[in-house]
C-alpha cells in the first residue's frame, strides 16, 4: 500500500497560500505551492476541510459536503489541484467530518430525524466545555463539539447512505482517501444514558470536567464498527485514517475498518526520553499507528517541545515505522502565533493556525493583502532562506524524508543512557538526547544524519540533539 510509510503533509488551507489577495489561503494557492511539497519529498497532502461552512469551527462545521467554500475556491479549483498534485506524484487526502454537520446544513432543517434529540439533556459534555445539549423548539439536540455542530445519527440508514455518497463523490474526483474527524464520537449509547463517574484515568488528556466522567456512553459505542464498515464499503481500499481520540489499547474495533489511527499517546507525551519511549512502546504493540506530533488543534513542534528540541522531534516523527503526518510550517520550525486571545476560534486555537511563511517579507509571501492572522517573524523563519542553507530545519526535514525511504520495517527499542531515547530500524539506529546535558550515545556505527553538525561526537550525544547511525550496533 502506498501509505504504509508515507509522509502526509497537513495543509491548513486557510493559512497555506492566498492567491487572490483577500488574506485567506485558497486552493489555487495550494496548487501554486505544490512544488515545495514535491521538493520536500512528501507523498501526499491532507487538506483540512475545504467544504462550504459558516466557519464556526473553521470548516469542521460543514454545510455542504459536496462543494468547496468560496473562500477556498471552486470544485474546478479542486479538480485542478488534484490533477497538478497527480502530475507531481502527490496524493490528496480530504478531511471527512462524519459525526456532525453545521447547524446550517439543509439536512438539519429538512431531516431533523437524521440528528440526535432528547426531551431532557443527560450529563454528556461538549469537547469545548459545558453540556453537549442545546435547546431548540422545546427539545434538545446533541452536539459533541460547538452548538453549531449538531451530531448526526449514524444508526439512521439515510445518514449512512448520504455519507457513503459523499465519500464516493470525492474519491471519484481524485481524492486518495480521508482523514476521518472525531471518529470515536460516531456512535453513542442509543439509550442516551449518562456517562458514569470516572473510575480510572482515560489515558489521554481531557478537560477538568471530562476527567470526572468515564465517557463510556457519550462515545465509542460497541457497535461503532457497523458504521465504519459502511464507510469502508464506500471507499474500497482508499486510505482512511481515523482521528480516534482513545488510547491505542482501544483501537482494535476501529482498525478492523480504518487503515490507521492517530497516535495521540505520543502526541501528548512530554519531551522526556522515558515518557516518549513508553508512548512508543504502548502504541507499537499493534500495527496501525499514524504518527503525528502537531496539528491545527495542538500546536507546533517548536512551541510544544522547545526550539532546541524541535529538530529532534522531527527526527523522531519521521523515523517511526508507519505513516507520519507533518503539519505545515513544522518543516521550517515555525512557532505558534501570539497568545490564545480567542479572536477567531472560541476554543483558543488561532495560535496554531498562523500563515505559512514562504519568504522574509512582512506577510511571508503568504498573501499580497492583510493575512487573516499575523505572520510570526517571517524575516527569521521562512522557506526561501532555509532552502539555501544545508544546516536549516527544512534541509534536515528533506534529508530525513529521503533517508526514511531506506529504513527497514519494524522498530526495536534499544536500552540507552537516562535521557536518551533510542530505537533501531534494521541497520539504522536513531538516538535522541532529550536533556540539556551531553549524554552517552548507544554504541553504534557511523552517523548518517544529525540534527545539528557534531551532534554525535566521541560516543556522546550533545544536549538537545539526535542522530541516525548506521552499522554495528550491539
Ligand atoms: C477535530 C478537529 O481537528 C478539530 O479542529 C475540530 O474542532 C473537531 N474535530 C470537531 O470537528
Amino acid at each position: 500500500m502506498w501509505w504504509q510509510d508515507a509522509v502526509i503533509y497537513q495543509v491548513y488551507p486557510r493559512s497555506f497560500q492566498d492567491s487572490d489577495g483577500d488574506g485567506l489561503g485558497d486552493l489555487p494557492g495550494v496548487e501554486q505551492r505544490l512544488d515545495h511539497l514535491a521538493w520536500l519529498g512528501v507523498d501526499a497532502l491532507w487538506l483540512s476541510p475545504i467544504y462550504p461552512s459558516p466557519m464556526h469551527d473553521f470548516g469542521y462545521d460543514v454545510s455542504d459536503y459536496k462543494g468547496v467554500d468560496p473562500v477556498f475556491g471552486t470544485l474546478e479549483d479542486f479538480d485542478r489541484l488534484a490533477a497538478a498534485a497527480r502530475e507531481r506524484g502527490l496524493r490528496v487526502l480530504l478531511d471527512l467530518v462524519p459525526c456532525h454537520t453545521s447547524i446550517e446544513h439543509p439536512w438539519f432543517r429538512e431531516h431533523p430525524d437524521w440528528y440526535i434529540w432528547a426531551d431532557q439533556p443527560n450529563n454528556w459534555l461538549s469537547a469545548f466545555g459545558g453540556s453537549a445539549w442545546s435547546r431548540l423548539n422545546g427539545r434538545y439536540y446533541l452536539h459533541s463539539f460547538y452548538p453549531e455542530q449538531p451530531d448526526l445519527d449514524w444508526r439512521n440508514p439515510d445518514v449512512v447512505a448520504a455519507m457513503q455518497d459523499v465519500l464516493a463523490f470525492w474519491i471519484g474526483r481524485g481524492a486518495a482517501g480521508y482523514r476521518v474527524d472525531a471518529i470515536d464520537r460516531l456512535l453513542k449509547d442509543p439509550e442516551l444514558r449518562d456517562d458514569p463517574p470516572a473510575s480510572g484515568p482515560f489515558g489521554l488528556p481531557l478537560s477538568d470536567e471530562e476527567t470526572k466522567l468515564a465517557l463510556t456512553n457519550s462515545r465509542n459505542a460497541p457497535d461503532t464498527g457497523v458504521a465504519l464498515a459502511r464507510m469502508r464499503d464506500a471507499v474500497d481500499d482508499h486510505l482512511l485514517v481515523g482521528e480516534v481520540y482513545l488510547p491505542s489499547a482501544k483501537w482494535q474495533p476501529y482498525l478492523e475498518h480504518l487503515d490507521a489511527a492517530f497516535a495521540f499517546e505520543l502526541l501528548h507525551a512530554d519531551w522526556d526520553a522515558s515518557v516518549l519511549r513508553a508512548a512508543i512502546e504502548a502504541t507499537t504493540r499493534r500495527a496501525g499507528a499514524a504518527w503525528v506530533l502537531s496539528n491545527h488543534d495542538f500546536g507546533r513542534l517548536v512551541t510544544r517541545f522547545g526550539a532546541e528540541n524541535a529538530r529532534s522531534a522531527a527526527l523522531m516523527l519521521l523515523t517511526l515505522p508507519g505513516p507520519a503526518f507533518l503539519y505545515q510550517g513544522d518543516e521550517i520550525g515555525l512557532g505558534d502565533g501570539p497568545g490564545g486571545e480567542r479572536k477567531f476560534d472560541r476554543a483558543g486555537r488561532d495560535r496554531y493556525r498562523h500563515p505559512m511563511q514562504w519568504d522574509g517579507s512582512p506577510t511571508g509571501g503568504f498573501t499580497t493583502g492583510e493575512p487573516w492572522l499575523p505572520t510570526v517573524e517571517p524575516e527569521r523563519v521562512n522557506v526561501e532562506a532555509q532552502r539555501e542553507d544545508p544546516r536549516s530545519t527544512v534541509s534536515l526535514v528533506r534529508d530525513l524524508l529521503a533517508l526514511r525511504r531506506v529504513l527497514a520495517d519494524g522498530l526495536e527499542l534499544v536500552d540507552a543512557a537516562p535521557g536518551v531515547l533510542a530505537y533501531r530500524r534494521g541497520e539504522h539506529t536513531v538516538a535522541i538526547n532529550t536533556t540539556a546535558e551531553e549524554r552517552p550515545a548507544p554504541a553504534t556505527g557511523e552517523p548518517v544524519l544529525e540534527t545539528w553538525p557534531g551532534a554525535l561526537r566521541a560516543g556522546a550525544l550533545a544536549a538537545h540533539s539526535g542522530a541516525i547511525t548506521m552499522g554495528l550496533s550491539r
